[in-house]
């Protein structure tokens, strides 16, 4: 019998050399208690919380709290159920209608996770013929609804205007042609010059798709994205998301203005043939949703934790993901994975988790620690993070 399992040997290899130097494994840790959106206790002490997606720190709000409670009360703890049989609550429908204003767009579809909506809606509508024109640093979610869909890849080099353009020129005359883009790259926290990008696909006769997951409740004057700040909103033909970043739970969606789009409700496989979320989710998002249409105070104070963070770490000697802060993911690059965890756990012996992150989901091979703020972070708590930062990196050499 061949073992199925011998190609994981040389991850597995790398992992036991990394865990034999006596390193505590970054890709297990545990939360014994979380306080609030920026502490828990990680083996018996306080840690603060840089390396979550609770970008506008809506987990412990207290109506969105009360909204889950309520849900559980009066619908029970599941729908047992698939979206178009008996999974349908009001709760549902609450939520999809709060996506709609939020977005001021006509439709709204909630998927299980941000994962499915991806691989529902681009396998659903980019099929055998069609063609996909996508960033090269897209997430693994993309790339999987791109091969559950069939459909011929075509990818361009990361954030390159003329290489997207090359790419749709010789796309067959006549085919279908879908673009994908992210609002904001979660790995180096870069934005997309989705102006330019828009322009360049709509010119050329194809429709845009573009994942917001990690801008949305915090970039552009409503929340909506990088698409709202960079005024092409109206353009880009279906946005996906994710309830599990700003929203603050789990779940994700599409939204759009396609006359037909409800259609897919009956067609979308990863809609159909899963059961739909809780009731006590579903509401928590709709309340979390409508309470970030309000959020522009928050919203300031993370761009300003950003800036602080950025600027501190890049003072400290660190080498950055970006120039300048683009989102509220500050990435620090690390020479190579050995150097990078030995630095994450001297973060986390300091008190401060943050992700370890390295290949394949990062690009070009990279360790990274990537730190994504929160607008709950307080000044005082950036001062703590930078302090750390510090003391780290001259443990480790790294500074
Ligand atoms: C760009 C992007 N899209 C989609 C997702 C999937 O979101 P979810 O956690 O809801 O499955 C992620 C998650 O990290 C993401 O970074």
């Amino acid at each position: 019998m061949s073992d199925l399992f011998s190609k994981f040997d040389p991850l597995i290899e790398q992992r036991e050399a990394l865990l034999s130097t006596g390193l505590t494994d970054p890709f297990n840790l545990v939360m014994e208690r979380v306080e609030s959106p920026t502490v828990a206790i990680c083996n018996g002490r306080r840690t603060i919380l840089l390396g979550t997606y609770n970008y506008m720190g809506m987990t412990f709000d207290p109506d969105v709290i009360a909204a889950g409670k309520k849900a559980l009360d009066e619908f029970g703890s599941g729908t047992t159920g698939s979206r178009v049989l008996n999974g349908t609550y009001a709760t549902h429908k609450e939520c999809e209608d709060a996506l709609k204003d939020f977005y001021a767009m006509d439709h709204a579809m909630v998927f299980s996770t941000g994962y499915q909506a991806n691989l529902g809606i681009i396998s659903t509508i980019a099929g055998k013929d069609d063609y996909i024109v996508l960033d090269i640093d897209s997430h693994a979610s993309i790339y999987d609804g791109c091969a559950l869909g069939n459909a011929q890849i075509v990818p361009f080099r990361h954030n390159d205007i003329e290489a997207l353009e090359k790419r749709l020129k010789r796309v067959p005359e006549g085919a279908g042609k879908l673009v994908v883009l992210e609002g904001v790259y979660s790995m180096l926290g870069d934005i997309a010059p989705l102006k330019e990008m828009v322009a360049v696909s709509k010119a050329n006769g194809a429709m845009v798709l573009v994942d917001e997951a990690h801008s949305m409740g915090f970039i552009g004057e409503h929340g909506r994205g990088v698409a709202e700040a960079q005024g092409v909103i109206d353009d880009v033909d279906f946005i996906i998301g994710t309830f599990s970043k700003s929203v603050g739970t789990v779940g994700g969606f599409c939204v759009s203005n396609h006359p037909k789009f409800e259609i897919l409700r009956l067609v979308c496989r990863p809609y159909v043939f899963t059961a739909s979320l809780p009731p006590s989710v579903v509401a928590t998002a709709a309340t979390s949703i409508r309470k970030l249409m309000h959020g522009a105070d928050k919203r300031a104070h993370l761009w300003q934790n950003s800036k602080k963070l950025h600027a501190g770490l890049k003072a400290l000697g660190f080498t950055l993901g970006t120039e300048e802060p683009q989102s509220a993911i500050i990435a620090v690059i690390m020479p190579d994975l050995e150097t990078g965890a030995a630095m994450w756990e001297a973060l986390l012996n300091e008190g401060l988790y943050v992700n370890l992150a390295r290949p394949p989901a990062t690009p070009a091979g990279m360790t990274l620690l990537r730190c994504s703020l929160c607008a709950e972070h307080s000044a005082e708590q950036v001062d703590e993070i930078l302090a750390m930062f510090g003391a780290a990196g001259r443990a480790t050499g790294c500074i």
